[in-house]
């Protein structure tokens, strides 16, 4: 039966117990071997063609934290929590965009790039009608929520606790990062709760009923 990983149990309880973390206790870092962790798990995420049209921008730097904090309305995890990332989008696809992963793509599987022709030119047919649709920003800032979500489900398996934030001034935050090509389009702070200073800890997590919220047909 396939390559089974976990019990059913095991991955709600992760999943219940997770919330969306509003205090953090400073003092207490993630190791570099569960961030290793985390940062390979949302680079696997899964992409549209696997263009992968984002870069996840890791901040532990105290000082820079502390000047994305008024761009983030004072959210304390911002500064508080272990890790910051910034999930940040590319704002536009070009025909060097796809030749450098079709490129990659000969290289890690060892293939020419002739091979790689007619893909090659499916995917820039899908970007030029993306940019000429005026719809490029869309479909490269949702590529980037996939990563999120792999994030907060492999923090929630590893007992770590993740915020996603989309309470920021983007165009603050690209300012501070020094971004132009990309924009910021989502954030999650990632550390350990401090549930004594926490409202939200002790609540319980809202969610619409099974039978409004899956349709079965
Ligand atoms: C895309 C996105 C943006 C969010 N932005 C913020 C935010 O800026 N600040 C915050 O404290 N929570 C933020 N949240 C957390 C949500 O309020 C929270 O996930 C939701 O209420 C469900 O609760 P739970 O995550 O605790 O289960 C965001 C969540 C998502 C998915």
């Amino acid at each position: 039966m396939g390559n089974r990983l976990v019990e059913n149990q095991v991955l709600l309880e992760g999943l219940n117990w997770r919330y969306a973390t509003k205090a953090y206790d400073p003092t207490k870092k993630v190791s570099d071997a569960d961030w290793a962790t985390i940062e390979a798990a949302i680079s696997l995420a899964p992409s549209s063609f696997g263009i992968q049209p984002y870069k996840f921008i890791v901040i532990t730097d105290p000082e820079t934290r502390e000047m994305l904090k008024p761009a983030a309305y004072g959210q304390t995890p911002i500064t508080d929590a272990s890790h910051l990332v910034a999930f940040a989008y590319k704002k536009t696809l070009t025909d060097g965009d796809i030749e450098y992963f079709v490129e990659r793509i000969a290289e890690v599987r060892g293939v020419g790039t002739d091979t790689l022709a007619d893909y090659g030119n499916v995917m820039k047919g899908s970007a030029k009608r993306a940019v000429d649709g005026g719809y490029v920003e869309t479909w490269n800032s949702r590529q980037a929520y996939i990563p999120l979500g792999f994030l907060l489900e492999t923090t929630a398996l590893l007992g770590i606790d993740a915020t996603p934030m989309e309470g920021f001034d983007a165009a603050k935050f690209n300012g501070i990062l020094g971004l132009t090509d990309y924009s910021v389009v989502v954030l999650a702070a990632v550390g350990y709760r401090d549930a004594a200073n926490d409202w939200l800890a002790p609540l319980a997590k809202v969610r619409k009923p099974d039978g409004e919220i899956i349709v079965r047909i």
